[in-house]
């Protein structure tokens, strides 16, 4: 999906799609991070109310998805400025090198799901957790040190008569 809307010829992305892109910024855990940060803060929702005010196209017809993306916060803040970006990158700027992208409404909403779950905490635990339950895990742990444990104690009890034995006969 990211190369057939031509993402990656000016992206890398996450280092693995990665063959050429570098018109753009690489998108990984780092730009996406900045991105969450400057979406969610003051500055950029002072900037939407601004740009609510200027009569410039293709701006002006996106108040409603400037609305839209306001009202939510955090990581689907940042699902929605993805979505919008990919069909319109100049939804919430001036200016933008990124070219409008044929991508349909439904391809931009997976792309913008796909890149926000790989940074999403909620999300990225329950991955986790999926993989290697927690319980599993300690489980595991407590079980190795119990073995660990009560076969060092055998070994012990093993050695300890001999070794005693051994001194015995040498001091006679
Ligand atoms: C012709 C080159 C080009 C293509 C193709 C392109 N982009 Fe971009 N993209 C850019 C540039 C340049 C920027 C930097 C900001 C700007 O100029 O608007 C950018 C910015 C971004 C950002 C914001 C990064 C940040 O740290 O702020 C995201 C996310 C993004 N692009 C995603 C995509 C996705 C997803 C696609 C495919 C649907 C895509 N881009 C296709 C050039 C491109």
């Amino acid at each position: 999906m990211l190369q057939k809307n031509g993402c990656v010829s000016c992206h890398k992305i996450f280092g693995k799609w990665g063959f050429g892109g570098t018109v753009g910024p690489e998108i990984n855990e780092t730009t996406l991070m900045r991105l969450h940060d400057r979406l969610n803060s003051e500055e950029y929702e002072q900037w939407v109310v601004e740009l609510n005010e200027m009569d410039r196209q293709p701006q002006a017809s996106f108040r409603a998805q400037r609305a839209e993306l306001l009202s939510a916060s955090g990581w689907d803040r940042v699902q929605f400025w993805i979505r919008f970006r990919i069909q319109e990158p100049l939804f919430d700027s001036l200016d933008s090198q990124m070219p409008s992208h044929g991508a349909s409404g439904p391809e931009a909403e997976i792309i913008a799901k796909y890149l926000v779950s790989i940074m999403d905490p909620e999300i990225r635990e329950q991955r986790l957790l999926a993989r290697l339950p927690d319980s599993f895990r300690l489980k595991h742990i407590a079980m190795s040190l119990i073995i660990g444990g009560a076969g060092g104690a055998v070994l012990i009890a093993v050695l300890l008569p001999m070794l005693r034995k051994r001194t015995g006969t040498r001091s006679q």
